[in-house]
């Protein structure tokens, strides 16, 4: 299938790891021009190669962009960057995000603003920079990168799950405000990812083993993959796939959705 995703100017935030850096590989794959976002320049650099090379066959392009998606002028930076170097901005993927386990009881206040910040002001600041002139050219993309926890809270992450839910609404509102100008607004809700997240020292595979009492990595991995229907967590690709469907011109009649890729995990029928 031709996505129709050849030289379309994106930018994806989170992109150095995990499912944004799947994202970025398969749109470059399908010769988009791609601008990935992220803080640390090392590891951004790095992926920002694995990109240009991808992109290669199909004469697509990467670039890099450290920078802080929480900053009060992040949006604009991203979209003065992109158009700079690809000459317009077609696709948005608001996709940077951060999470930990622990008790509602534990969770401070300013981690509820950081989490607020993170994926509903950095979002929404994103969408109000790159929406309008996408409008103007009656062509766009935006897919903003949800949670199961946001469509039903999880316990252990309480002030992400909040953020999320507010952010599913956020993608909805912009969704319903732009859809006739052909701006296409929709948001993903995976579940658990076999990625950094949840598989780096100290991540949410070994916060969860604190509180399942689970007595190795790999029980505590087969423990989170039997919660789900499917009986395993996803891999990042199969993310990123939903991710780039949504972000084609084969996706011209979804809009306003919160697609589930979570292995059946949040049992709604709508
Ligand atoms: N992994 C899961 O199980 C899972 C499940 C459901 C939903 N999600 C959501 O999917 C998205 C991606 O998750 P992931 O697992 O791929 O995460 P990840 O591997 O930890 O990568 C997070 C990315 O976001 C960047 N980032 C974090 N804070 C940022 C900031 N303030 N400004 C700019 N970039 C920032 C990180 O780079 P720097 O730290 O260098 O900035 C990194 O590139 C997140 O929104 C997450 O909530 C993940």
């Amino acid at each position: 299938m031709d996505l129709g995703l050849a030289g379309r100017a994106c930018v994806v935030t989170g992109a150095s790891s995990g499912i944004g850096r799947e994202t970025a590989l398969q749109l470059c794959a399908e010769g988009a021009k791609v601008l990935l976002v992220a803080r640390g320049e090392e590891r951004l650099a790095a992926v920002t190669g694995e990109a240009a090379r991808a992109a290669e066959p199909a004469r697509g392009a990467a670039a890099a962009l450290a920078l802080d998606v929480t900053a009060e002028d992040a949006g604009e930076r991203m979209v003065a960057a992109c158009e700079e170097r690809f000459g317009s901005l077609d696709v948005l993927v608001n996709n940077a995000g951060a999470a930990r386990w622990r008790d509602l009881d534990d969770v401070p206040d300013e981690d509820w603003r950081a989490q607020y910040e993170l994926n509903v002001m950095a979002p929404l600041r994103a969408m109000r920079a790159a929406i309008p002139p996408m409008a103007e050219r009656g062509w766009g993309r935006v897919v903003n990168v949800c949670s199961t926890a946001g469509k039903r809270p999880s316990a252990a992450m309480a002030e992400y799950s909040v953020a999320k839910a507010a952010e599913l609404s956020l993608s909805r509102l912009f969704a319903d405000r732009y859809a006739k100008t052909g701006v296409l607004v929709n948001a993903v809700a995976p579940g658990p990812v076999e990625a950094e997240m949840w598989m780096e020292p100290g991540g949410l595979l070994d916060q969860s083993m604190q509180i399942s009492g689970a007595e190795s990595r790999k029980e505590a991995l087969a423990e989170a993959g039997s919660k789900r229907p499917i009986g395993r967590l996803a891999q990042p690709e199969e993310i990123a796939a939903t991710i780039v469907f949504l972000c084609s011109e084969r996706a011209s009649y979804v809009a306003g959705a919160a697609w589930s890729v979570d292995g059946g995990t949040v049992q709604v029928i709508i």
